[in-house]
């Protein structure tokens, strides 16, 4: 058990933007988490969260490994499967969802690496409509899979961007984007998932249209 209940709870939105990146962090072992998508970033997080310490379980659609047997599992689980894919995905883990922290990683990703869904809303946003009962935080999208088992590229420290509507659920999340090695920042409500999602498509931009490569990744600089 993780002692979420010694946190602090409860907070106006604006008082949790205004403190949220000092009361982010709390202490948290050996959480099992898992990981819905056995892909490049499944693996790297899988791969990440183990070395720190935590449990983790896959589920995909190999019937050695279903996602039902993983949802049910977790105390914590990570969506981390094609942006096509999240409607069966979302179907999958519903019933064993609720309470649980979800985490959704994904870029909705179109034609020509565009943005393949409205600004006005986000795949968070749309995991969450899907998944009411459940904690949806936006995480480790702007951060490509081969950055995120280590949180760093060329051992210079990453950002993790985090989104979401509970405060607990965002410590969690932080915990964990921390444990691996990145500096985790707190973004605000679920709705910031929007930006967070914009910035991911831009970095693929650079990467593979711009031909930067994927060794680099996005860093929050703090005075
Ligand atoms: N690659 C990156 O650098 C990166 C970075 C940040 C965010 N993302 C986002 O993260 C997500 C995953 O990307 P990826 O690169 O890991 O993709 P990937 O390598 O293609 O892996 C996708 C995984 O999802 C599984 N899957 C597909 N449909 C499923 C379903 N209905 N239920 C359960 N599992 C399912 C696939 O396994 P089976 O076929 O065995 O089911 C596969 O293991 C995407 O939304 C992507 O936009 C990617």
């Amino acid at each position: 058990m993780f002692p979420i209940e010694e946190l602090v709870v409860g907070m106006a939105q604006s008082q949790l933007l205004k403190s949220a990146n000092k009361t982010l962090i709390f202490e948290a072992k050996n959480m099992k988490i898992a990981i819905i998508g056995k892909g490049h970033v499944g693996s790297a997080l899988g791969s990440g969260l183990s070395k720190a310490g935590h449990d983790t379980k896959f589920g995909h659609r190999d019937p050695k490994e279903p996602v039902a047997d993983a949802a049910k599992w977790g105390e914590v689980i990570i969506l981390a499967v094609p942006y096509e894919n999240a409607g069966d995905a979302r179907e999958a883990i519903k019933p064993y969802v609720d309470g649980k922290v979800v985490i959704d990683v994904m870029n909705a990703v179109g034609e020509n690496a565009e943005l393949a869904i409205s600004c006005a809303t986000s795949t968070a946003e749309e995991t969450q409509k899907k998944l009411p009962k459940a904690k949806v935080v936006k995480a480790f999208n702007t951060v490509f899979a081969s950055n995120q088992s280590t949180g760093k590229v060329d051992g210079e420290q990453l950002t993790a961007f985090i989104a979401g509507n509970d405060l607990k659920a965002k410590q969690t999340v932080a915990h964990l984007t921390r444990d691996i090695g990145f500096d985790p920042v707190d973004c605000g409500p679920l709705k910031a998932a929007r930006y967070l999602e914009a910035m991911g498509i831009l970095i693929i931009n650079l990467a593979y249209t711009y031909r930067m490569g994927n060794k680099m990744g996005y860093k929050l600089l703090k005075a």
